[in-house]
């Protein structure tokens, strides 16, 4: 029912063409309906979601907790049911687990399996099995867990949950919405009080989601003043909560982006989850000169959400200081094609986490825009454009490297370029935005197979 479809490869081309016009629906946010699933699988008796994304990451997840003994039943577009077998009711998968491109979904699995005494096997894609794993295997294992992985950190990585899983005090040593939420996973199955610390807030979708499902959890800010602790106390008794998914600011980045740079564009689009911690590319695009209007802001399914309009703009360059990071960890690719057009210099500050994604998504945003015909500076850390002022050349192949957002970012590049450019594989895109291309064409972008 809920296996991932198996996507078409190919190419697939932008070409610059006439204005963006229109207003659609974006998928479901990506982070809150693998959060949605997981939770509801552990609450106990149904669980109704809407909106949910039906990208290939949230389809392995799904796949995953059936696999662990959950019924997990989709009625119709983004509206599924999930039958929750309580904290510690899942039961020993007859299979190897493949999470696909998923990192999210592996390392929040992990935190979900530390508190179950048997073991499972979990690998995925070649680009997932290239990502470090050891952020989770270490505050695991000091919680009771044993691992096998290659390397001692990649996929396939074998985990023996306990039964009698410790709780534990840990401090993030990255700034990880997907390692902190591992733990709280974990401590749902721990006896006593689990916490996190993190120096420099990330994502808070878990915290508020185990808030609404009933769990017993408290946020409260450390000595700096971005940080904070999050404490959960462990065996609760969840109970099933209906989830509304708002529309992803990730995935909204695109069309949002596309239409700052394609002169006479303007686009709306409604309900954007407009969670703080998730925002930092808008923060960033507004002081870049991006006209960009938030409209009746309120909250549904406890995120905040606003219907946002984009107005074609002409943009200069910014620094985006490193604080800023989690808040626009993911957007940072597209990001750079509006730096690409804009006037000036941009410099991105302590972005060195880029590295670790789908994608060592520095290298392959660099890498990108040279072929494009755009100066930009690779540091270790950093990324230094040289905006056109305008149209770069474009006229390029880039390589997705299974990377959905760098296909989708040079997508959107191609739509501005004075020469179009392609992908050379699309598939990835369905990870996270279905339909990305008929979604595009329909606000009137040029995008598609080459014929
Ligand atoms: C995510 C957290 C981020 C982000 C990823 C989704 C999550 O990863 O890049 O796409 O849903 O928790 P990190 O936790 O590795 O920063």
């Amino acid at each position: 029912m809920s296996k991932p479809k198996n996507t078409a490869s190919g190419t697939l081309t932008a070409r610059r063409g006439g204005p963006l016009r229109g207003a659609f629906k974006v998928p479901g946010d990506k982070s809150i309906s693998h959060r949605a699933l997981m939770l509801a699988a552990l609450a106990v008796g149904e669980t109704t979601i809407t909106g949910l994304l039906e990208g290939d990451d949230v389809r392995h997840t799904a796949a995953a907790l059936e696999l662990l003994g959950v019924a997990v039943t989709r009625d119709g577009l983004g509206a599924w049911r999930v039958n929750g077998v309580g904290i510690g009711g899942l039961t020993p998968p007859d299979d190897v687990i493949d999470l696909g491109n998923s990192g999210t979904a592996a390392r929040l699995l992990c935190g979900l399996l530390a508190g179950h005494g048997f073991s499972a096997v979990l690998t995925g894609d070649a680009s997932l099995r290239s990502r470090p794993m050891g952020r989770v295997v270490t505050p695991l294992t000091a919680m009771g867990v044993t691992f096998q992985a290659n390397d001692g950190e990649r996929m396939p990585l074998t985990v023996a949950g306990s039964d009698n899983l410790r709780p534990t005090a840990y401090t993030l040593p990255v700034a990880s919405a997907q390692v902190k939420s591992a733990v709280l996973l974990a401590g749902l199955h721990a006896p006593g009080e689990t916490s996190v610390v993190e120096t420099t807030a990330t994502r808070d979708h878990t915290e508020r989601m185990l808030g609404h499902f009933g769990a017993e959890i408290r946020v409260e800010d450390v000595s700096d003043q971005t940080g904070r602790r999050i404490t959960i106390t462990g065996q609760p008794e969840l109970a099933p909560a209906a989830i509304a998914v708002p529309a992803d600011p990730s995935s909204a980045a695109f069309p949002t982006v596309a239409a700052l740079l394609v002169p006479g564009s303007e686009i709306t689009l409604p309900g954007i989850c407009t969670n703080p911690t998730r925002t930092g590319l808008y923060a960033s695009l507004a002081e870049m000169g991006a006209d960009l209007t938030w409209r009746d802001e309120r909250v549904e399914g406890g995120e905040p959400v606003a219907d946002l309009t984009v107005t074609a703009s002409a943009l200069a360059g910014v620094e985006v200081p490193a604080a800023r990071a989690p808040a626009m960890i993911d957007e940072y690719p597209v990001l750079a094609m509006a730096a690409a057009c804009a006037e000036g210099t941009t410099v991105f500050h302590g972005v060195g986490e880029l590295r670790h994604k789908e994608s060592d998504r520095l290298a392959a945003v660099a890498a990108g825009l040279a072929a494009c015909g755009v100066a930009v500076e690779e540091g270790p850390d950093s990324l230094t454009i040289q905006g056109a002022g305008g149209a770069p050349a474009g006229g390029a192949t880039i390589e997705a490297a299974l990377d959905h957002r760098i296909a989708m970012s040079f997508l959107v590049l191609g739509l501005a370029s004075e020469n179009p450019i392609s992908i050379d594989d699309g598939s990835s895109i369905e990870t996270s935005f279905p339909d990305f291309a008929g979604s595009m064409a329909a606000l009137g972008a040029d995008i598609g197979p080459d014929e």
